[in-house]
């Protein structure tokens, strides 16, 4: 199988589970506890059909919109997601790379294998920044000023990580940053030889923006769990993100924002966006997914500020049903690492070139020439 021959999520998963050892593989693929809410998350999607219009002389629909004030040509964007480089050499950079050449937003994790300033050096395209708030404030703050210096368009702080979730699949596989070799990771990594040949002859993994204020995560290995239980606040309230937008002084979203009243909230602080996210399943298993509440979002905050949809989206249609449903515009995690595990920049931008054509031909098939079109007429919910 080849990248070529990858058509829609199952396709690259198959492809990048073949080529990541498994405790790689399994920490992207898995989340909290039973995975009730990963597998929710895009199951919700189907509780729900679109309703499409006829003979509306379409020709060619436009997919841009707007978000943290650049416009992008698809309302879809790559979440920000950790450690990239654990599933391409290139990581950020193919990411970054193949965003820019859709015209979409790229986003870094604060635990990036590459730096804001890497990143910024080879892309000028669209680019969000995940902030982390951590207990170390001069670590926060100094995020926010490289960002600021990099010309990153807009933020987001991280909301629902406070603690690690439960990922029992890490525990098992005894996944941590940098990947350490276990006796029972072992036969995983030499079952990958090629994995293990790029890893040794590439550029050292890091946590490319924390290693100059910790060596955890770099130089000691550290699970993921550990890291976030170690390093972020679980304290931090309203005032540390108000704080965090008012330094920033830009586009900024809280991400994992799941309640109506949070929303409100947000908006109270000077946020520009919310991100209706869950984090992919990985932290409070049995929350809601984020498609079950942007209607009731948007229908209370939909004209204040941009609304996110993080979180299941897999196909073309999830983004229409997303949009129908109020909101702007969606992001990726999970589809889109194994698209970079699979075939790295290449792998991205066919995953890219794959969701664009399904939302064009969808957005035909709707009788919608533009985003706007897909409102709350274009959708019923069976319940
Ligand atoms: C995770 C954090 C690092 O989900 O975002 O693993």
């Amino acid at each position: 199988m080849r990248v070529k021959d990858c058509y829609n999520f199952d396709d690259f998963r198959k492809l990048a589970k073949s080529k990541l050892p498994a405790p790689i593989f399994h920490y992207i693929d898995g989340g909290a506890d039973d995975e009730v809410t990963l597998n929710r998350n895009t199951d919700a999607f189907n509780d729900c059909d679109l309703v499409p219009s006829i003979l509306n002389s379409v020709g060619e629909p436009d997919l841009s919109t707007e978000i943290f004030g650049r416009k992008i040509d698809m309302p879809i964007f790559l979440s920000p997601t950790a450690m990239q480089s654990l599933y391409h050499p290139e990581g950020d950079k193919a990411s970054a790379r193949a965003a820019a050449n859709f015209n979409t937003m790229y986003s870094m994790s604060t635990m990036a294998s590459f730096s804001i300033e890497e990143v910024a050096n080879i892309s000028s395209g669209p680019k969000l920044f995940q902030l982390y708030i951590h207990k170390d404030q001069s670590i926060t703050d100094d995020l926010i000023d490289r960002c600021k210096r990099a010309n990153f368009d807009g933020m987001c702080i991280t909301v629902d990580t406070i603690v690690a979730g439960n990922r029992e699949r890490d525990h098992r596989t005894g996944f941590t940053t940098p990947p350490k070799l276990t006796l029972e990771s072992l036969m995983s990594f030499a079952m990958r030889p090629q994995w293990v040949f790029n890893y040794f002859t590439n550029k050292k993994f890091e946590l490319a923006n924390l290693k100059h204020k910790t060596d955890k995560g770099t130089n000691i290995a550290k699970s993921v769990m550990e890291y976030i239980n170690e390093q972020y606040d679980p304290a931090m309230n309203w005032k540390d993100a108000e704080y965090c937008i008012k330094k920033w002084n830009g586009p900024m979203a809280l991400k994992g924002v799941m309640s109506v009243e949070d929303a409100k909230r947000a908006i109270d602080i000077g946020c520009t966006a919310i991100m209706i996210s869950n984090h992919g399943g990985r932290q409070l298993d049995g929350s809601r997914s984020p498609f079950d509440q942007v209607k009731a979002i948007s229908d209370a905050v939909g004209d204040k500020l941009e609304i996110i949809l993080d979180g299941g989206v897999r196909r073309g249609t999830h983004v229409l049903k997303a949009l129908a449903a109020g909101a702007k515009a969606c992001s990726f995690g999970k589809a889109f690492l194994f698209s970079l595990g699979a075939g790295g920049q290449e792998g991205v931008e066919r995953l890219l070139h794959n969701m664009h054509a399904e939302i064009r031909r969808n957005m035909i098939l709707m009788g919608c020439k533009n985003l706007s079109e897909l409102n709350e007429s274009k959708i019923i919910y069976r319940k």
